[in-house]
């Protein structure tokens, strides 16, 4: 097994609910615990410096990564994030300062933690990137035009408003929990047995976050899709917890309209050999009764 795969699929396994932190609106939380900030996605394209100052504006920086976790973390956020790209590198806050000395832009940082390609950067330029495909770093031209990931301070202290396993999310205001291996129905039922429902999606915020916390940050096929509440009977979908279907994933639902079936999330990278590309996507098909990797529950925080 290749070791970046091995190791992004045992990270999955210690992550903890707790490390979600409050992060300013569309960003993202660091998933290493050793972390205080929250990563800000740009797809706009932008040289070298001029990202720097649009991080600099939101009290920031072009991110530093300083371990392979976090790495894996903005290799796949931006995996999600970028989709119109099968691949594309993005700026990283690292920079030659002429000697082949690499140093971080955000000053607090000075960590030696590095992921270049073989043969390790070359001469091409000063800035560094980082590949959406591989995660490996390479150097580039500064002036080249390329999106880019800021790192910003946390804006409000963490309050534990969820039940503990449970973890928070301040744009719709809901506790989310990952449980494993249920059909359709237990996912259901297991839900309710602890006073929440099988998740029901509203908006990208929502949907983005589903996708980085169920996903395991590699390609992956067979049993690895996650149940949403969402069931298709008598030509209409429903959410099982009754509120209004109005969302569906900004990247497709290949809704297959089978009677009496069960929907569910890709959160990881999957192009199928139909050439549909499922990462994000909603998805109905499979039968209902077969227990699926994950499944969400979603319950308002307990006062
Ligand atoms: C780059 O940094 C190294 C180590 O701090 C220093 O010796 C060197 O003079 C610097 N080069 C330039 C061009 O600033
Ligand atoms: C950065 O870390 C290196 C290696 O640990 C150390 O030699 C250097 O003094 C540190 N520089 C600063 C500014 O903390
Ligand atoms: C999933 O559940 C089935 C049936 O309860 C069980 O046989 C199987 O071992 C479980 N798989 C995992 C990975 O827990
Ligand atoms: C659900 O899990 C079963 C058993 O592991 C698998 O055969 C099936 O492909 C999975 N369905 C999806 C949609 O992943
Ligand atoms: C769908 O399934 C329901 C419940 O099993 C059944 O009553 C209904 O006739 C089916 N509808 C169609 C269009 O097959
Ligand atoms: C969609 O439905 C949810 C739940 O019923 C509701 O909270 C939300 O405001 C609705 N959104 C729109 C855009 O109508
Ligand atoms: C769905 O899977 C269950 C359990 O494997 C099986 O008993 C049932 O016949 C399947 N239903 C369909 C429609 O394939």
């Amino acid at each position: 097994m290749h070791f970046h795969y091995f190791f992004a699929s045992l990270l999955y396994f210690i992550i903890k609910p707790s490390v979600f932190a409050d992060c300013p609106a569309s960003s993202i939380a660091s998933q290493n615990s050793g972390n205080s900030f929250c990563f800000q996605l740009f797809q706009i394209e932008l040289e070298f410096v001029q990202a720097v100052r649009a991080c600099n504006d939101l009290n920031g920086n072009l991110a530093s990564i300083c371990d392979a976790f976090t790495n894996e973390q903005l290799r796949n956020a931006a995996f999600n994030s970028f989709l119109q790209y099968d691949d594309k590198d993005f700026w990283l806050g690292l920079m030659n300062n002429g000697s082949n000395i690499w140093n971080w832009k955000d000053p607090s940082i000075n960590c030696t933690y590095r992921n270049w390609v073989n043969g390790g950067p070359s001469t091409n330029g000063n800035c560094a990137a980082i590949s959406i495909s591989t995660g490996k770093w390479s150097s580039s031209d500064c002036n080249i035009r390329k999106p880019f990931i800021c790192s910003v301070p946390q804006i409000i202290p963490k309050v534990d408003k969820c039940p503990y396993d449970y973890v928070y999310f301040d744009k719709t205001g809901f506790c989310y929990k990952k449980i494993f291996n249920k059909t359709f129905g237990e996912a259901i039922d297991a839900c309710l047995y602890e006073g929440a429902k099988l998740v029901s999606i509203h908006s990208d915020e929502e949907n983005q976050f589903l996708i980085l916390f169920n996903s395991i940050g590699y390609p992956v096929y067979v049993g690895k899709t996650t149940w949403i509440g969402l069931q298709y009977s008598n030509h209409v979908w429903n959410w099982v917890d009754g509120t209004n279907f109005n969302y569906t994933s900004k990247y497709g639902f290949f809704d297959q309209q089978y009677n009496n079936t069960c929907a569910y999330l890709w959160p990881d990278p999957w192009n199928g050999n139909n050439g549909w590309k499922y990462n994000g996507a909603w998805e109905n098909g499979w039968n209902c009764s077969m227990p699926n990797r994950s499944a969400i529950c979603k319950m308002s925080p307990p006062n």
